[in-house]
């Protein structure tokens, strides 16, 4: 059911509009967020084929946790992710993607400059952008540990040609050139939302986006979700299931201190 309180404010849908993104800063506790680092790290020590590693072979993105680890499940059906998005939207959502994103210390790989909803068009048949990408930080987000860059207001270009990289990395990937990056960089910038454990961003399918390499010793674990207004379903997918969900029953949010429960009874267990 759609919520008939909305949790953004009007300058926040304003900001999201224009500039194509939103930094929510403390959305989750330490203790929410804790849990989850700690389940992320046990996920990443496991051997699934969701989990994909970088050439060095430490891991990089693990693909729908959502699906088999309880801490992931209600992350993916908290009211404070659903229902500004809904909000957005004006309709219920589904999971199209869930990855937890490692970049890890010293190890981890850049994410060249582009579109996600290029991606989702092109190989999964999503007919419109109306799919929104939110990031939780698991780890704190730094100018040095290959924070995401975004160029803002980039999304109003709608879904730039691109090419398809398959060797740059070991993820495949629809990627911007060089002078179409600089054009739109000329006009927009670039921002590099930062903080604690805990913030939460959520940028436009078409915000153009991209990550340098982590050779810290400071690990860069964020949380993506991808939710779909529903009636936006992916009509051709070429990808597995696990990367590009084919079920789209809608999301019922949780309740808002599930996560925290869960947390509790982590930490009590741990002790
Ligand atoms: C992405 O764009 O999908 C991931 C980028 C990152 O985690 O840095
Ligand atoms: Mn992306």
């Amino acid at each position: 059911m759609l919520s008939d309180t909305n949790p953004l404010t009007e300058a926040q849908v304003a900001q999201f509009r224009d500039e194509g993104y939103l930094f929510l800063p403390d959305a989750f506790s330490p203790e929410e967020v804790a849990a989850l680092r700690e389940e992320a790290v046990a996920i990443f020590r496991t051997d699934r084929p969701e989990i994909w590693r970088e050439k060095s072979g430490s891991p990089r993105t693990a693909f729908a946790a959502h699906t088999y680890n309880e801490a992931f499940r209600l992350l993916g059906a908290h009211p404070r992710l659903i229902r500004p998005v809904e909000q957005l939207f004006g309709e219920q959502l589904y999971m199209h993607q869930f990855k937890i994103n490692a970049k890890s210390a010293f190890d981890g790989e850049v994410w060249q400059w582009h579109q996600d909803y290029g991606t989702w068009k092109r190989d999964d048949g999503m007919p419109e952008p109306r799919a929104m990408n939110i990031s939780v930080f698991l780890d704190e987000v730094t100018h040095i540990n290959g924070p995401l860059m975004l160029v803002p207001r980039s999304q109003r270009h709608g879904t730039l040609d691109a090419a398809h990289d398959l060797t740059t990395t070991s993820y495949p990937l629809w990627t911007l050139d060089n002078d179409t990056v600089t054009r739109l960089v000329d006009e927009g910038g670039i921002v590099v939302p930062v903080g604690k454990p805990g913030g939460v961003l959520m940028f436009h399918g078409n915000l153009v986006h991209g990550s340098a390499g982590n050779i810290t010793p400071f690990p860069r674990k964020i949380v993506y979700l991808t939710l779909n207004a529903v009636s936006n379903h992916i009509r051709t997918p070429t990808r597995a299931e696990w990367i590009a969900h084919q079920d789209f029953t809608p999301i019922e949010p949780v309740a808002d201190d599930s996560l925290m429960e869960f947390a509790r009874r982590y930490r009590a267990a741990a002790e």
